[in-house]
């Protein structure tokens, strides 16, 4: 049973922690989808765009460098410091995705860049999004496709299901790749009121940049995967690595990771 506070203060746990690392990690993947996920919000110069879970701030940074008056919020501290030593010129506050400290209708478009997928409450966190929307106004989002096609998590949790386990004890949550079904995204969007649904996939590529990063990363910059992996025990956990590192060998360094992009209008 998923307690969603338990997940919600595991979730954010994590991401005070990793929030320095973050940089040299998946941000090397996440970056590449903000174009697309602004497009699809249709941010251009004078739009008033909220970027939540911003992270270290890439979607609002590019969203401003287009025009737009960019808003940036995360529930880490720490990742909020980050955005704001990158990007000092942007308006980056510490605030939850779940209970937006926004008045109704102050926004043109609301984003979220790999953030729907660490919401303990997904739901709630479009409900808030529609409510800061004015009429009109479009949000956009983007997850990993399935571990099939974002070959990163395929090799990851292949590794883990040969040479260790996955019943682990940490706190569930929702599932990581519930919105990489587009039907299972469709739904949620219309569902919580948004019409007009468009949902595609982004191309992305992962250059690694030795045999050893996919490991490091997991273990040391992601908060789901990195307790998964630190739950396993010595040996297991060895071979893990050992599986990893072949398994990237084997694929040149460079791993296909697909986003799933999802957007829609507020009527
Ligand atoms: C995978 S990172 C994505 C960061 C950034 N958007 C990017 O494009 O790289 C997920 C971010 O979501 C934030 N986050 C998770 N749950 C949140 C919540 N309930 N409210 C606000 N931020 C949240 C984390 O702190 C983290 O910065």
């Amino acid at each position: 049973m998923i307690d969603p506070d338990a997940f919600h203060q595991f979730e954010h746990q994590g991401w005070q922690e990793v929030a320095s690392r973050y940089h040299h990690g998946f941000a090397a993947v996440t970056i590449q989808s903000v174009d697309a996920l602004l497009d699809a919000a249709n941010v251009a110069k004078g739009t008033r765009v909220l970027d939540v879970a911003c992270g270290p701030g890439y979607v609002a940074a590019a969203a401003a460098a287009r025009g737009a008056v960019a808003t940036g919020i995360d529930f880490s501290s720490e990742m909020v410091e980050e955005a704001k030593g990158r990007y000092p010129g942007i308006n980056f506050q510490e605030g939850d995705a779940e209970r937006l400290s926004f008045a109704n209708s102050s926004f043109d478009a609301v984003v979220f860049n790999f953030g729907m997928l660490h919401f303990a409450r997904p739901e709630q966190a479009l409900r808030e999004a529609y409510r800061v929307l004015q009429v009109g106004g479009r949000t956009a989002f983007t997850v990993w496709d399935k571990p099939e096609n974002a070959v990163a998590f395929g090799i990851v949790i292949s590794a883990i299901r040969k040479y260790g386990s996955t019943d682990v004890p940490i706190p569930p949550g929702p599932p990581f790749f519930r919105f990489s079904d587009p039907d299972e995204s469709n739904r949620i969007l219309l569902g919580s009121g948004f019409t007009e649904v468009h949902v595609e996939s982004v191309p992305q590529i992962w250059r690694l940049r030795s045999a050893e990063d996919l490991f490091d990363v997991m273990y040391n910059g992601s908060v789901r995967n990195a307790a998964l992996l630190r739950a396993q025990k010595h040996d297991g956990l060895e071979a893990i690595r050992a599986e990893i590192r072949r398994r990237v060998e084997e694929n040149n360094h460079e791993l296909p990771m697909p986003a799933v992009l999802a957007s829609a209008r507020r009527p």
